[in-house]
């Protein structure tokens, strides 16, 4: 393995940590720690045809993930995932769309990134059990690698989750709760098992490495199209954030390595029932107000209140994208519109994003000349 990762580093006070012993996040700042590398090592070591030769899987980029021990890593098979162009007057009157196509990972959405990387990263610091609280796809993700792993995986769940993912969970033996109201609750009420468990949690952006896997999503689309074919916009369904911090930071490494000269602008799709990270962008906040009775079908984007919200709304920021908050009843009819248009299989929660960009363009916010991409994080689970 050829991992750069030189250390970790609190966004909010800037102090340096090693990555043993393990740490989950800084507890003075409350901040997701971000991992570093050495970018000037990567740029010599990354080339095109260097990475042309190996797997088409996360391990093109390994350089820049932070497993240093293969004999941990931890994997089912994440091969690099479509990437589709469509022609949708609705969605992209000036050209085609883009959409980026997850449910083609193992469990079905893009929670498998995070999970393999995190699972991975887990057993190579010495862990047998891992937590999670989750709306439903990250529990079925981390139940199905800690299952490839060998390790035990405890997974609290709203009691409203989907069916398809509680299934999940049990199918691939992990330890199943479910708990009344939203995944905030099931942190809270979770997350104190797991520590009498010595469980390493793995909620989301409370520990380093699932964000390291997201950004495979970035280095992926950047893969795909190279340089000059770049979308000039990224719409993703946003619940806790994870996949919007790992693509800004994929965009900025790739810049930093005088690869990618103009990140994409991203933009955050939420529902009218939860859209705390809308609310903030709109209002100029730094932080998110936790939503008190957040409401959505669309279940993985129920997350009142995001863990590290400083950190999710710098990474829309600092590529000046912005925010989008869909009505519910638009939800469902742009994913069956979609899918029976073009037979591509999105998860509910990407007809958060189709919905998203048909606003976007009404308000002004993209125009004609953008070139616009729907990351579909998953498959229509029903
Ligand atoms: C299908 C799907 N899309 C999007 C999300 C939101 O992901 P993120 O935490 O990266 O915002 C989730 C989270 O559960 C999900 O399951
Ligand atoms: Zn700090």
């Amino acid at each position: 393995m050829a991992s750069l990762l030189q250390d970790l580093m609190c966004p909010g006070c800037r102090r340096a940590f090693s990555e043993r012993p393990a740490r989950t996040y800084c507890l003075e700042c409350s901040r997701t720690l971000v991992a570093r590398y050495d970018l000037e090592a990567a740029k010599e070591r990354m080339s095109r045809d260097r990475l042309r030769a190996r797997p088409p899987d996360l391990r093109r980029f390994e350089e820049l993930l932070p497993l240093r021990d293969s004999s941990s890593r931890v994997s089912l098979g994440e091969n690099e995932t479509p990437l589709l162009k469509v022609s949708d007057p609705e969605l992209a009157p000036g050209g085609e769309l883009l959409i980026k196509c997850d449910g083609f990972l193992p469990t079905g959405t893009f929670k498998a990134r995070g999970m393999a990387v995190a699972v991975s990263k887990a057993k190579e610091l010495g862990f047998k059990d891992l937590f999670v609280p989750t709306a439903g796809n990250a529990g079925a993700a981390l139940a199905a690698y800690a299952a490839r792993g060998g390790l035990r995986s405890l997974v609290f769940m709203p009691q409203d989750a989907p069916e398809s993912a509680r299934t999940q969970v049990a199918l691939y033996g992990g330890e199943l709760r479910t708990v009344p109201g939203h995944i905030g609750d099931a942190g809270r009420i979770g997350r104190e098992e797991a520590k009498r468990r010595g469980a390493f949690d793995v909620s989301t952006l409370r520990e380093p490495w699932r964000a390291e896997g997201k950004k495979t999503m970035g280095f992926e689309i950047f893969w795909t199209l190279g340089p000059e074919g770049m979308p000039d916009v990224i719409v993703y369904p946003t619940g806790g954030g994870t996949g919007l911090v790992g693509m800004q930071r994929a965009f900025s490494q790739l810049q930093e390595m005088g690869w990618l000269a103009k990140v994409p602008r991203l933009y955050a799709a939420q529902p009218k029932g939860c859209a705390p990270v809308v609310e903030a962008l709109k209002r100029g906040r730094e932080k998110v107000e936790p939503v008190a009775s957040p409401t959505t079908a669309a279940a993985g984007l129920r997350v009142p209140s995001p863990f590290s919200s400083e950190d999710i709304l710098g990474a829309v920021r600092s590529t000046h994208g912005g925010g989008v908050s869909v009505p519910e009843t638009a939800i469902e009819p742009a994913a069956r519109r979609f899918m029976s248009t073009h037979g591509i299989s999105v998860a509910r929660e990407t007809g958060v994003a189709l919905a998203g960009v048909q606003l976007l363009r009404q308000e002004g916010a993209v125009d004609r000349s953008d070139r616009v991409l729907v990351y579909n994080t998953g498959l229509w689970m029903g």
